[in-house]
């Protein structure tokens, strides 16, 4: 509550395009700092204390382990709530809601990894603690930040994210979706490779071309390999399985993709010099990417990976900041200046 007895609202993790161009790039300023931090020796424990309830539907392993760590790295902990394991989902199960009323009194901000987007929309309106959306079948937001702060990392010499192009190859899938949202909103120039069939959907099409419009990026659909390839500095790809709702089989996947859309070095050539590639992971070999391509010094779908751990402690710490009182303690132990700074001025901005 400020001075004026405003409550300030909590806020959720289900979708970046609630979020500004400048929040994104504040966001992956502030991964990129605690990653430099923690990769020296130095770990910021800003959520002492904190508990993150994981709410899984769907398997995974990156975003699992990297919500885990961030929260252990940091000083807090993460409880893993898995099918099964609560009353969520199970036969006599216990309703969304009074999960979420419950949950917020146990824990200090919550994920999921749902099967219907509605899941996790429904899942942030009930609980009065921040909700991070894990993955659904709309979108994937957390792996969003991940791809934006590797494609930081790694741009080609002399460009801005602003001056590059991405093309992604293959199936309309979260992923896909939510590259075109990231990659739009932050002034990218973003292209899907992918058959018709297999395409974005308009209405999903339009919320990227929106971005564009403000961001100055651009947004584009093609059939054409040459097209796509030209001069794209980033190359991305993810598994043929299809959309939840309809699922392929191994013979369906191969007769819509194979061989026009999968990343080999043949799709790669069409490309520069510098191109890097990328995949979301886990990726299905010899089918939307080759050995050699994954495995090239190009690729740098590892170091993604890796990013969706800078990815989670920026969005943890950002999305709890309004919600705990950091001890002087805590601030004054913060080694690295430019973190102190950033996260004062969080602090104050979340507290004015
Ligand atoms: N990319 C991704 O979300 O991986 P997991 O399914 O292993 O979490």
């Amino acid at each position: 509550m400020n001075e004026n007895g405003d409550v300030k609202m909590k806020r959720d993790f289900i979708d970046t395009n609630s979020y500004t161009k400048k929040e994104i790039q504040y966001l992956i300023n502030l991964g990129l700092q605690i990653k430099r931090d923690i990769k020296n020796g130095n770990y910021p424990q800003l959520l002492q204390h904190r508990t993150l309830g994981m709410i899984f539907e769907e398997s995974s392993t990156r975003t699992r382990v990297s919500f885990e760590t961030a929260m252990t790295q940091l000083g807090g902990h993460a409880q893993y709530l898995a099918p099964g394991q609560i009353h969520l989902g199970s036969s006599e199960s216990e309703s969304l809601s009074d999960t979420a009323i419950v949950l917020s009194r146990l824990v200090d901000i919550l994920m999921a990894r749902v099967a219907k987007h509605s899941t996790v929309e429904k899942l942030a309106e009930t609980a009065t603690v921040p909700v991070l959306n894990g993955m659904s079948d709309y979108n994937h937001p957390t792996q969003e930040m991940g791809d934006i702060i590797t494609m930081a990392e790694h741009l080609p010499s002399g460009k801005r994210l602003s001056d590059c192009k991405v093309v992604f190859v293959g199936d309309a899938t979260q992923v896909c979706v939510s590259l075109m949202f990231i990659a739009t909103k932050m002034g990218m120039n973003f292209v899907q490779f992918g058959p018709k069939s297999h395409q974005i959907k308009p209405n999903t099409l339009e919320i990227g071309k929106r971005n564009a419009e403000l961001s100055g990026g651009s947004v584009e659909i093609t059939e054409d390999p040459d097209l796509a390839m030209k001069d794209a500095d980033f190359v991305y790809t993810d598994v043929w399985y299809g959309l939840y709702e309809s699922p392929l089989s191994y013979d369906e996947r191969m007769a819509i993709f194979y061989p026009k859309y999968q990343v080999n070095d043949a799709l790669m050539s069409k490309a520069t010099s510098h191109t890097m590639f990328m995949h979301c992971l886990p990726a299905n070999r010899g089918e939307e990417v080759t050995d050699s391509v994954i495995d090239s010094p190009h690729s740098i779908a590892w170091d993604e990976a890796e990013n969706r751990l800078t990815a989670m402690r920026a969005l943890l710490v950002y999305l709890m900041i309004p919600t705990m009182n950091y001890t002087k303690e805590q601030l004054d132990g913060l080694n690295d200046p430019k973190l102190k700074d950033m996260i004062l001025k969080m602090v104050d901005d979340a507290t004015n």
